[in-house]
């Protein structure tokens, strides 16, 4: 931890840019956001954009979107618990293309949410080095396309790509034009398109990074938060019961509710902890060749946190080493241990100390519990967002529904099991999450019924 502080947050603008990756640029022909270099106009011009619109102030008017989403889910999973993920999907899909385009996806069959999930699936696969590590043998790139099957899966993903991104931007761009639609992110890009010189593709492609960066990851943690609910029936009653008492059983919570809910807030941080949506976070580059504590870090190099093994960090045995490899050796630096029992689900450690480690490191000036959210210049916008979002949708849930492990299924259950229980790839998710939904009183079944028929009867 005390080196992402030294490195990545202290010395951030040295530390922000991205390396190259290759699929990624052949996919994309260099216009995602997410990974473009820090010297680039297109980040340059996106930061200035897309941070203003995300500060905790600026996401306020934005926090009915996800009133009105979770409300959404609610009812989805009264009306099928069996379609969970597809559920959960949709809702943190229309969440996003709602701050961004203003077009919500109300059905999680519907056109655009099936051909974004198709598409992600395919983006993902494409760029991860086991597809073809160009990065790793940069000969790979020369290969003739019909030789070269992965080729084929970039142009295949980058022309899905191209239709999704340009289709939602056309949609708001006229929307926004005949006036009836504003407060989105593309009207914010519009507005000021000339005067920061953006091209029309990139702005596409801007709303799209988005898209891409904000919904898988929230997606895979309120995956993790039900896993964590089914699997730990304490941990779900205890945050039941503070719920109960402050909020009760005759409506439904409301998003000022969560700042009376100090272990609902906790669970949230818990599940950021113990499954974290990016174990490794997205890669960090210098922008020239950097010394760090007797070491060359050479200009362009990667920089990987493993943020999996600081928050399961043991002490007991090297767990959490960071190793860098410069021009001509080798450094292997140790962390100390940070967190109790790390590889328990226990929300508690986030009351007895803010952010969650063991005691005696309160004052530890080194430690965020943001860290999940990257570091230094990179650090994940929607982040504000997300919080607000988390807060919310655990609220909501808890209240409406009891989790419990599937019994019964031909499939075997869902476990924690970070090998086989978990998806592999950037964004961390239980694989095929399947879980018992019960709504927890009739009563409860028909406040949601009565708040979402108003709700549709508004819009
Ligand atoms: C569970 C929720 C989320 C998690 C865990 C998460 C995590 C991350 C991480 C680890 C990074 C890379 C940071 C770094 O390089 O140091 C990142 C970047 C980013 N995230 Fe998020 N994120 C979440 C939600 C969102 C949402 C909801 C949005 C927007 C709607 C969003 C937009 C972005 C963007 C645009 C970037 C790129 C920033 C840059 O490269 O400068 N994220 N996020």
């Amino acid at each position: 931890m005390q080196i992402v502080k030294e490195l990545l947050d202290n010395r951030a603008s040295e530390t922000s840019s991205r390396p190259s990756i290759h699929a990624l640029d052949a996919i994309c022909g260099g216009n995602f956001f997410a990974l473009a270099s820090s010297h680039t106009d297109l980040w340059k011009t996106g930061k200035k954009l897309i941070g203003p619109f995300m500060t905790p102030n600026a996401i306020k008017p934005r926090i009915p979107v996800v009133e009105r989403e979770s409300l959404q889910l609610l009812q989805d999973l009264v009306r099928s618990p069996e379609n969970l993920c597809a559920h959960i999907f949709r809702f943190s899909l229309s969440s996003v293309t709602t701050i961004v385009y203003g077009e919500r996806v109300t059905t999680h069959d519907s056109v655009y949410s099936t051909e974004f999930s198709g598409y992600l699936e395919h983006f993902l696969k494409a760029i991860s080095p086991e597809s073809a590590p160009v990065d790793l043998i940069p000969l790979l790139r020369y290969i003739p396309a019909r030789f070269a099957p992965w080729k084929g899966v970039w142009k295949e993903t980058g022309l899905r790509q191209r239709r999704i991104y340009s289709s939602f931007f056309e949609d708001a761009e006229r929307e926004i034009k005949s006036g009836r639609r504003s407060g989105n992110f593309i009207e914010t890009i519009l507005n000021r398109q000339e005067e920061l010189g953006l091209s029309r593709d990139l702005a596409v492609y801007l709303g799209g990074s988005m898209l891409d960066a904000g919904t898988e990851s929230t997606s895979a943690i309120v995956q993790s938060l039900i896993l964590c609910l089914a699997q730990y029936p304490d941990v779900m009653k205890k945050a039941q019961d503070e719920i109960d008492s402050y909020v009760g059983d005759g409506r439904l919570p409301v998003p000022g509710d969560i700042d009376g809910l100090p272990y609902v807030q906790a669970v949230v941080k818990e599940v950021h902890r113990f499954r974290t949506a990016a174990p490794t976070g997205l890669p960090h580059a210098p922008t020239h060749d950097l010394e760090y504590r007797g070491c060359i870090i050479p200009k362009g190099a990667t920089i990987m946190v493993n943020v999996w093994a600081i928050l399961h960090d043991p002490g007991q045995y090297c767990g959490s080493l960071s190793i860098f490899f410069t021009r001509n050796s080798i450094k292997i630096l140790d962390h100390s241990e940070l967190f109790e029992c790390p590889d328990t689900f226990w929300p508690e450690r986030y009351l007895l100390n803010p952010n969650g480690t063991r005691p005696g490191l309160e004052k530890d000036y080194t430690v965020r519990t943001s860290l999940h959210f990257g570091s230094g210049k990179r650090l994940c916008p929607g982040m504000h967002f997300s919080n607000t979002l988390m807060g919310i949708v655990a609220m909501r849930l808890l209240w409406a529904f009891n989790f419990s492990p599937e019994n019964g299924s031909a499939k075997p259950h869902n476990t924690l099991d970070i090998i086989d229980g978990y998806t592999e790839g950037i964004a961390f998710a239980p694989k095929d999450l399947k879980c018992k939904i019960v709504p927890r009183s009739q009563e409860k079944i028909d406040i949601i019924t009565e708040y979402y028929d108003n709700q549709n009867r508004k819009i």
